[in-house]
């Protein structure tokens, strides 16, 4: 095989047609609905409780947003009139031994920090007050102060926590660590914080996606459809559902998925995540490269080599940001990391090998945005403000772009009704209204 036929065959296999697009979102559909009803689902569309804000809750908040390697505590005012500020903010790096060690452990340090937070920000011990706790990971709700996890993703493995209510572990943390005035009035995943904040200031507002370390969306749906909750739930009005659509499975994988897949601490889940995230990207693009290496098909005299980890999704952005003739920037991360004197040829297909990456992510997300949009509003007969976090989507190079432009080949003219916007901070900022808004159910 020539580099070209090589090429194509490579840009076949992680090509995403239109076709493909539209069997997506049939399944997508199907599987929305068996989640609903309590069936067995790639979906689990988990009921969180709460429905999206007015605009018009108030007061001052704190928030804590765990959902990775890094977790931050915030202090949120809301004005009441739609527009919510950070006062404080602190960012915290949770250790390796503890993100793999004892849930205890891990919920100590969380509250530790939050101690941390409080005094160096001189907040203050005396008076109540509400804590937001955006948990980003799915779990199982049955108020919206409360969560059961169902299991770890994104590389965590703590162990006791799995089928644990998590506010209880973290209430029983934040004891220990004196912090008996914090009351812990929501519970919420990243995504329903972002639609939350995202509704916030726009009202049209009803999805909510994160583009980052993991994937996943949320979106308003009728408490009628939500066959599963007890009859008594189901009266009229919304509720917010969290789909956990990292864990879709209906997808068109190639021997690369499978291969990563294999070599997770979750096979067999979070399918859809390792083809979109950040945290897969890198190593789906390196598995290719790898392949093309070992055939001497790429730098077949330059030494070097990648191995599992190596290649992560910011090589991927700075190497398709690089728009020089010789692609400079590429030649300097090649050579820093052993790979030497490489043709002009050969960093063009590796740019290429991280464009097809990416793009089929890109594509992917379109496709799923749109099968959740079609679901809520067949005939696309309304706007719909989707409000999105996540560093994937605000800095990868024209992912945002490529996502734009497959909404628009679904829907033609009509995907101005669609209008994506970056939530940032969403998931810290919102989790403080889902607080103000549980604290108004109450
Ligand atoms: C988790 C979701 C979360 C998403 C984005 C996924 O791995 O399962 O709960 O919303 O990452 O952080």
């Amino acid at each position: 095989m020539n580099r070209h036929s090589l090429e194509s065959s490579l840009k076949r296999s992680l090509a995403i047609t239109v076709e493909d697009i539209h069997e997506l979102v049939g399944n997508f559909h199907h599987d929305m609905k068996a989640g609903l009803g309590g069936k067995l689902s790639s979906l689990k569309m988990l009921p969180t409780f709460v429905d999206k804000p007015s605009g018009k809750e108030k007061g001052s908040f704190l928030a804590l947003d765990f959902g990775g390697t890094n977790f931050r505590v915030l202090h949120v005012n809301l004005d009441g009139r739609g527009s919510a500020r950070i006062t404080h903010a602190d960012k915290f790096v949770i250790p390796k031994a503890v993100m793999h060690g004892t849930g205890v452990q891990l919920f100590n340090f969380i509250a530790g920090s939050i101690r941390k937070f409080i005094e160096e920000n001189l907040i203050g011990f005396e008076d109540k007050r509400k804590l937001g706790f955006t948990f980003s990971f799915p779990m199982k709700q049955t108020t919206v102060a409360s969560g059961t996890l169902i299991n770890w993703t994104k590389g965590f493995s703590a162990t006791g926590v799995v089928g644990r209510d998590v506010v209880i572990r973290l209430k029983d943390s934040l004891k220990r660590c004196g912090l008996h005035h914090i009351d812990v009035a929501a519970l919420a995943n990243d995504t329903v914080g972002t639609m939350a904040a995202g509704s916030y200031k726009h009202p049209d507002c009803d999805v909510g996606i994160i583009f980052g370390t993991g994937t996943n969306a949320c979106y308003r749906e009728k408490r009628a459809n939500i066959t599963k909750l007890a009859k008594t739930m189901q009266r009229s009005g919304h509720m917010v559902i969290n789909i956990e659509w990292g864990n879709f499975d209906k997808l068109p994988f190639t021997l690369y998925d499978e291969r990563l897949d294999k070599s997770t601490n979750n096979p067999g889940r979070q399918r859809m995540e390792k083809m979109i995230s950040g945290m897969y990207l890198g190593e789906v693009a390196r598995l290719i490269l790898s392949d093309l290496m070992r055939n001497k098909f790429i730098f077949a005299k330059s030494g070097g080599r990648f191995s599992k980890g190596d290649f992560k999704s910011r090589h991927m952005s700075m190497i398709e940001a690089d728009r020089s003739r010789n692609l400079t920037k590429v030649k300097e991360y090649l050579e820093g990391v052993g790979i030497l004197n490489t043709s002009l040829e050969e960093r063009c297909l590796l740019k290429e090998i991280c464009m097809m990456v990416s793009q089929r992510a890109a594509r992917i997300s379109a496709a799923a945005i749109s099968a959740v949009i079609s679901w809520m509003d067949p005939q696309l007969g309304s706007d719909h403000t989707i409000a999105i976090d996540g560093t994937l989507y605000e800095k990868y190079p024209d992912f945002r772009k490529t996502i734009l432009a497959t909404l628009k080949e679904i829907y033609g003219v009509k995907s101005k009704r669609l209008k994506l916007v970056i939530a940032k901070e969403g998931s810290g900022i919102g989790v403080a209204i889902v607080a103000a808004v549980a604290a108004s159910q109450r």
